[in-house]
């Protein structure tokens, strides 16, 4: 098969979908690859590195385009690469369609085969695709917390991990999944004191027995939080309910029973984050303060660290890609129902019962 990797050119998008050691397997399985010119700098990958694979390297994303039947990439087309998408094309990316209305009457209208990341599942339900950018920016979220909690930059000027004779910060965790596991990892790993909270007993009992002694799990309520959001330094949401808008667990009269400079780093605000003053933000201004209380809430983090972000991604995206390549999209599907859930637009029509229901369209069967 012919696959082509082009160059993301959402804002500050500089991950890309394919590594140079994953082209060299999808070479080894007698496929060809086209990769667009510099796809692969931002993550520190260079041209070469993908010639040396036995990539061939094209100048511009239409050339791309023109000449792949699959095209593997990070982020959802935006409007400038709908015309690039035809019919005869399979397109195996984060496309995020509830979110969009415009692509996903473009993908209908392009006829393409959409296979979307996010919806790809394993046996027991969980999001292969997803999990790795949540462990991302769980771990990324203490790291950020930390910045955000010095002085100049309007935290509380405290250091997690304290010094001798000092004790360290506290770090909340709002949800035990994969963001919030990672979360109290790094931060344990600092020396902070962690809480972190849930309300699946399940997932306390595991962070209760992997984790050190001052990780502390509690059951997640408003009464508790409330309590606990006195004294900590560092918040750091990270709940999710699938398919839904995260709940409101931190609400705006709670920041003022909070202490000026304490941070929250809300990792749940692509859907809508749990705390009620949570806007999405960015990279280039990723903070903004409410009542003292400084606020992360990028929607994208992993995309600050793309080399270690690429990476992470291709890492689980590759097994499918070569399924894909090696026996055809329908074959691949029919073989493992669970890439099958990753189907969401197959040749002008919706095959992803979410999605009809998001812009209440009726979904047709494939
Ligand atoms: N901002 C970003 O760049 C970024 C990156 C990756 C993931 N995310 C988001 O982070 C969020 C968490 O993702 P995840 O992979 O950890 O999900 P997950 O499903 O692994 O974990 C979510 C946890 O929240 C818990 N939860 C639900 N209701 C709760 C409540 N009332 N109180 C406490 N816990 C509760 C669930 O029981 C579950 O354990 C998602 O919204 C995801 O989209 C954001």
């Amino acid at each position: 098969m012919k696959i082509g990797i082009p160059k993301e050119i959402k804002n500050n998008e500089n991950r890309v979908g394919m590594t140079p050691a994953g082209v060299f397997e999808l070479i080894k399985n007698n496929h060809t690859v086209y990769v667009q010119k510099d796809a692969g700098f931002g993550s520190g990958f260079f041209d070469q590195d993908y010639k040396d694979v036995g990539a061939t390297i094209l100048e511009t994303i239409e050339e791309v385009y023109t000449s792949s039947d699959m095209i593997v990439k990070v982020k959802e087309p935006i409007a400038e690469e709908y015309p690039l998408i035809k019919s005869h094309h399979v397109v195996f990316t984060y496309f995020h369609f509830a979110s969009s209305e415009a692509l996903t009457k473009a993908m209908l209208k392009s006829e393409a085969v959409c296979i979307a990341y996010e919806t790809v599942e394993d046996i027991d339900g969980t999001l292969p695709l997803l999990t790795p950018m949540s462990e991302v920016a769980g771990r990324m979220a203490i790291q950020q917390g930390a910045k955000y909690l010095e002085k100049p930059i309007k935290g509380r000027g405290v250091l997690l991990g304290g010094v001798p004779g000092v004790p360290p910060g506290k770090v909340l965790v709002l949800g035990a999944g994969t963001v919030g596991i990672q979360a109290a990892k790094m931060a344990a790993g600092l020396g902070a004191h962690v809480t972190i909270m849930d309300i699946n007993m399940k997932q306390l009992r595991y962070v209760n027995d992997v984790m050190p002694n001052h990780v502390v799990t509690e059951f997640s309520s408003e009464f508790n939080i409330r309590k606990r959001i006195k004294d900590h330094d560092l918040i750091v949401g990270g709940v999710l309910l699938k398919g839904a808008k995260a709940p409101n667990l931190i609400t705006r009269d709670m920041l003022k029973e909070m202490r000026p400079g304490t941070v929250i780093v809300d990792v749940a605000v692509d859907q809508g984050g749990c705390v009620e003053t949570s806007k999405p933000t960015t990279h280039e201004e990723p903070t903004y303060i409410i009542d003292d209380v400084v606020h992360y809430c990028v929607a994208n983090m992993p995309g600050a660290v793309p080399y270690t972000s690429t990476l992470a991604l291709t890492n689980v995206t590759l097994p499918y890609v070569l399924r894909l390549a090696n026996q055809g999209w329908k074959k691949a599907c029919e073989n493992d129902k669970m890439l099958a859930k990753g189907l969401n637009v197959v040749n002008g029509k919706i095959v992803y019962q979410e999605i009809a229901e998001a812009f209440n369209w009726s979904v047709d069967a494939v």
